[in-house]
C-alpha cells in the first residue's frame, strides 16, 4: 500500500490544469487524456477506499470537461467535443398559474406568441438523459417554465429547492402569481420541512426568492420572519426584470432590501450527492472514464478553428443545454417563438441515444459559429436562421455555471491541487455577469 502510494507520488509530482490556449487541437486533447488520468490518480491518493474509485473518475470526467468547454469557448469552435457543464430540463410544460410576462401568462395576446406544446417527461426519458448527459455536467436544474411538483420531494435526492413567493400574504402572492393559493404554498413548504426532518435529512436545502415589486415591497420583512418560523434555510430578496410589456400595472420596485438572509448554516450536499450517484452508475462511469478524449475529438470530425463569429459569443452555447418535456433541445432558458416574430431555438431533438447530433446538430454549430453576427454565412431560405445569429438578449442563469465551486465541494479531502479549480475559475465561460467586451476579443 506504502509503496503504491509513493509510486502514485512520485507519477504525479504537480497535476497542471491543460492550457486553454494550446492552438493545435490534436495536442490539446492529448494532453487532456493525461491531465484527466492525473487527476484520477490525485484524487484516488486521497480517497483511498475500495468503494472510491467510480467516484474518483467521475469528478475527474467532470473536470475533464470543464477544460474542454472552456477550450472550446476560449477558440470559439462551432462543433463541441466537451458536452454541456450545466443542464436544464423541464418535468413539465405545463403550469397551473399565470404570471405576467410567462408563456403561461393571462394574457392570451403575449402568450399565445410562444411555441410551447404541453408535455410531460416521462421517468424513463429522463433517465436517458441523465445517462447520456449527467456523468459531464456538473448542475442540473429541474425547471424553466413549467412547475414541476415532484412526490416523495425530500427521499428523492433533491439538493436545493427554490420557492418564488412574492409576498407575505393572499392578496400580495397572487397579484404576481395569478391563481397561484399562498396558503397551500405555505402548507407545502411546511410540510416538506417536517419531511426533511422525519428522514432526518440536509436536503432539499430551502430557499424562498421574493421578487420585490411596489405592490409587495412592503411585506418582505413579514417574509423574513416567516420563513424562519417555518424553518427555510435562505430568503433572497431578488430584483426582477419589468413585465410591464405584459401587466403595466405591476412595477418592479426601485428600492427593496434585496440580498440573501441565511437562516441555517450552509451544508455541503454536492460531496454526498456524488458519493451515492456512483453507486448507482459505476459501469457507465468506468466506461465513460476510460473513452478517451483523443477518440472523442476523431469521432467529431475536425473542430473548426476558424469558425469565429465577428461578434461576441455567448457562453450558454458553450456550457448549457436545455430540454424541454417533449424533448425539444434548446440553447438556453429563452423558450421559442411562433409568428409573427419567430424565435427559432429548437436545435435537435433528443431521442435518448443522439447525445453527440444534439450537442453538434446543424443549427446549433451554426448559431456558433454565426453567434450574435447577425446573419448566417448559409444561404439556404427553405431554412430558419437559428435565433442566436440575431439575438441581442442575455438572460442571466439561474444558477452559476460554477465548476470550480463544484470541485471544491465535492472534492472534500482536497485531492485535486488547488491550481485546477482556480484555473477554471478564470476561465470567461464561466464568469457572470458577461463582460460582452471581454467576450468579443478574441486571440488564440
Ligand atoms: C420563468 S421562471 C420558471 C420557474 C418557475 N416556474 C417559477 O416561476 O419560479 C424562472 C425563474 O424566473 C423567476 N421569475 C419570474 N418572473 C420574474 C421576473 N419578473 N424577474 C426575474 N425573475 C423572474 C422565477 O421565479 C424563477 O425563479
Ligand atoms: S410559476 Fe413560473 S412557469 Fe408558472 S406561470 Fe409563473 S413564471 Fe410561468
Ligand atoms: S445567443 Fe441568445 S438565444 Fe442564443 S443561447 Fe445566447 S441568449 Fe440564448
Amino acid at each position: 500500500m506504502l509503496t503504491g502510494v509513493r509510486r502514485l507520488l512520485r507519477l504525479d509530482p504537480g497535476l497542471r490544469p491543460p492550457s486553454i490556449n494550446s492552438c493545435d487541437a490534436a495536442d490539446f486533447f492529448s494532453a487532456l487524456d493525461k491531465f484527466q488520468r492525473g487527476a484520477f490518480r490525485c484524487l484516488r491518493l486521497r480517497y483511498p477506499e475500495r468503494g472510491s474509485d467510480s467516484f474518483c473518475k467521475l469528478v475527474a470526467v467532470k473536470a475533464a470537461n470543464a477544460f474542454a468547454a472552456a477550450y472550446h469557448f476560449r477558440n470559439r469552435h462551432s462543433a463541441l467535443v466537451s458536452r454541456p457543464v450545466q443542464l436544464q430540463v423541464d418535468p413539465t410544460n405545463a403550469c397551473h398559474l399565470h404570471c405576467p410576462s410567462c408563456l403561461h401568462s393571462a394574457n392570451i395576446a403575449w402568450a399565445s406568441r410562444f411555441d410551447w406544446p404541453l408535455a410531460t417527461l416521462r421517468l424513463g426519458e429522463f433517465d436517458e438523459f441523465c445517462r447520456e448527459f449527467g456523468p459531464f455536467a456538473t448542475r442540473i436544474a429541474l425547471f424553466r417554465d413549467g412547475e414541476p411538483l415532484p412526490e416523495s420531494l425530500v427521499g428523492s435526492g433533491l439538493d436545493r429547492l427554490v420557492a418564488a413567493i412574492d409576498g407575505a400574504s393572499t392578496a400580495t402572492y397572487s397579484r404576481y402569481r395569478r391563481g397561484g393559493d399562498f396558503g397551500l404554498v405555505i402548507d407545502n413548504l411546511r410540510s416538506i420541512v417536517r419531511a426533511r426532518r422525519a428522514q432526518s435529512s440536509l436536503k432539499p436545502w430551502l430557499v424562498w426568492q421574493f421578487l420585490a415589486f411596489e405592490h409587495n415591497v412592503h411585506e418582505v420583512e413579514a417574509a423574513a420572519a416567516l420563513a424562519r418560523e417555518i424553518g427555510v434555510d435562505q430568503l433572497v430578496v431578488a430584483k426582477p426584470y419589468s413585465v410591464e410589456h405584459d401587466d403595466p400595472s405591476i412595477k418592479v420596485a426601485e428600492r427593496a432590501p434585496f440580498g440573501e438572509r441565511l437562516f441555517a448554516e450552509p451544508r455541503n450536499w454536492c460531496a454526498a450527492t456524488e458519493r451515492a450517484s456512483v453507486t448507482r452508475n459505476a459501469e457507465g462511469i468506468d466506461a465513460i472514464f476510460h473513452e478517451s478524449w483523443m477518440d472523442r475529438y476523431e469521432g467529431v470530425g475536425g473542430i473548426e478553428r476558424e469558425s469565429r463569429s465577428p461578434g461576441s459569443a455567448c457562453t450558454w452555447l458553450y456550457y448549457s443545454l436545455t430540454m424541454d418535456a417533449a424533448r425539444r433541445i434548446t440553447p438556453c432558458c429563452l423558450p421559442p417563438m411562433g409568428a409573427p416574430e419567430p424565435r427559432h431555438l429548437v436545435y435537435a431533438n433528443f431521442n435518448g441515444k443522439n447525445t453527440g447530433e444534439v450537442v453538434n446538430s446543424f443549427d446549433a454549430t451554426r448559431a456558433r459559429r454565426d453567434c450574435r453576427s447577425g446573419r448566417t454565412r448559409d444561404v439556404d431560405v427553405q431554412r430558419a436562421s437559428p435565433y442566436c445569429v440575431t439575438c441581442t438578449e442575455m438572460p442571466p442563469p439561474p444558477m452559476m455555471p460554477d465548476v470550480a465551486g463544484y470541485l471544491l465541494s465535492v472534492d472534500e479531502r482536497r485531492g485535486l491541487p488547488a491550481a485546477i479549480p482556480t484555473a477554471l475559475a478564470a476561465s470567461r465561460l464561466f464568469a457572470w455577469p458577461h463582460n460582452e467586451e471581454e467576450n468579443s476579443e478574441f486571440s488564440v
